[in-house]
This record gives C-alpha cells, sequence and structure tokens, in this order.
C-alpha cells in the first residue's frame, strides 16, 4: 500500500523565527503519526534552521525549489548538494513557478531526474488552467505534462517520485476542485499516464491533490484510495489545521 504523504508548501511565508516555532508546535502533536509521511516546505532562508528542528520527530522537510546542475552560475539557485541532509524532497514545477519563473517541462524534467540521482524525492506538480478546463483540454495537457516530466525516468526509478494534481484555477482561489474531479484526473488520466508509461510500477507513485484543501474538505479527497495525500497551501500555515489535515487523512485512510 503507498503511505499518503501530506506536505505543507509555505511558499513565501513565515520568518525563520516563525518557521522553527511552527515545527516546534506541531511536532509533538503528529508525534504518533508513522503511517503518513508529514512534511513542510519552508523558504530557503528557513531551510536549514527547520531541518534542525525537526531532527528526531516525525517532521520531513522539502524544498519549495531545486536546480539541476550541482553547482554553477546560477544567481538565485539552489544545488541539490546543498540540499543534502536538509530537506528529503523538492517540489518540482508548482504551477507558480512555471508561471512567474518560466520553470519549462524540460527544465521540470531536468529537476526531477537530477533529484532522483541526488537521493531527494521530487514533488511534481502539474495541472490545468481554467481556460484549458473549460475548453476540454485538461486530460490531454495534463498527462502531456507527466509524460514530459517523466521523460528519461526509469521503472526502478519511478516509485521513488511523488506527483502533484493541482488544479491552477484552484490553488489559492479558495475555489477547491471537487472530490470526483481530483480522483478523474488522479485516478484516471494520471494514474493511466504512468501505467502506460511503466506498467504496474505505476501503482507505486504517490499522487497528491492540491488546490485550496483544507480540514473542511479533506476527507472528500482522502476517502478515494487513488489519492494519497495532499499538497497544501493557505491551511498548512496554521498548526491546528495542519493538524486536523492529518487526523483527517488518517481517518480516512483508516491508519
Ligand atoms: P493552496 O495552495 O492550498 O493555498 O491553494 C496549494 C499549493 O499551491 O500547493
Amino acid at each position: 500500500m503507498r503511505k499518503p504523504i501530506i506536505a505543507g508548501n509555505w511558499k513565501m511565508y513565515k520568518t525563520v523565527e516563525e518557521s522553527v516555532a511552527f515545527v516546534q508546535a506541531l511536532a509533538p502533536q503528529l508525534a504518533d503519526v508513522t503511517t503518513i509521511d508529514c512534511v513542510v516546505a519552508p523558504s530557503f532562508v528557513a531551510l536549514y534552521s527547520v531541518a534542525q528542528a525537526v531532527q528526531g520527530t516525525v517532521l520531513q522537510v522539502a524544498s519549495q525549489q531545486m536546480h539541476w546542475a550541482d553547482e554553477g552560475a546560477y544567481t538565485s539557485q539552489i544545488a541539490p548538494t546543498m540540499l543534502r541532509g536538509i530537506a528529503s524532497y523538492a517540489i518540482i514545477g508548482h504551477s507558480e513557478c512555471r508561471a512567474y519563473l518560466n520553470e519549462t517541462d524540460e527544465m521540470v524534467n531536468k529537476k526531477a531526474r537530477k533529484a532522483l540521482a541526488s537521493g531527494i524525492t521530487p514533488i511534481i506538480a502539474v495541472g490545468e488552467s481554467l481556460e484549458q478546463r473549460r475548453s476540454g483540454v485538461a486530460d490531454s495537457f495534463v498527462a502531456n505534462q507527466v509524460r514530459l516530466a517523466y521523460d528519461g525516468i526509469s521503472a526502478d526509478q519511478v516509485a521513488q517520485t511523488v506527483l502533484a494534481y493541482e488544479p491552477i484555477w484552484a490553488i489559492g482561489t479558495g475555489e477547491n476542485a471537487t472530490g470526483e474531479i481530483a480522483n478523474d484526473m488522479i485516478g484516471g488520466t494520471i494514474r493511466g499516464t504512468l501505467r502506460e508509461l511503466y506498467g504496474d510500477a505505476a501503482d507505486n507513485v504517490r499522487i497528491q491533490y492540491g488546490g485550496s484543501v483544507k480540514p473542511e474538505n479533506m476527507a472528500e479527497y482522502m476517502r478515494y484510495p487513488d489519492i494519497d495525500g495532499a499538497l497544501v497551501g493557505g491551511a498548512s500555515l496554521k498548526v491546528d489545521a495542519f493538524v486536523a489535515l492529518i487526523r483527517i487523512a488518517q481517518q480516512a485512510k483508516g491508519l
């Protein structure tokens, strides 16, 4: 069975002090949780301090970005070598990075492959725009994003990747996708595409839903066996809401 993974993407929120205080408050409340991977993705400046603060707890750390080169003249970027011992995951291809930082499918693929080679689990985000959904091309667009992201990734490696289906129209808008839409895209389109590429190994890939997830709608997603957790922005910034998301997932998945 796939172990659910719930990750809080803090985006450009929280200072170093606030980030450390947050995990110090969160970790004791989740101390019993061994059946779900609980992950926080702080800003870069807070990564090291948070990594120190979560040592010996159930919490794990994700970077919000990662470059594909080990080092080099890439002002502002973070190399995988710098994340070693600090972050076990890196979020790659988030729609905000695709939109504001011009992250292309090719870059997403290079980063995902590099993450795997560096022992970092990539959380690869895909998802369609509102226009694409309205014009009926959401399926083909997302399937293509998946194919491009996984180019050159072998069936042996695929279990070490996580995908996040995040429809752009649902991110930060408060307008979440219905459980049915999320399940169609995750269980149908995305896992179907992985199955075409990898056969049965597709069943080992964890796929999250993301986009305005909160305690009030979490159960709606977690009741689908194909949805293996959530990538959460806004609701992950509050300790109580974070704890509630984990408890709801435990209950819905019978863990
Ligand atoms: P949201 O963000 O939960 O605030 O919609 C999700 C994300 O961007 O990963």
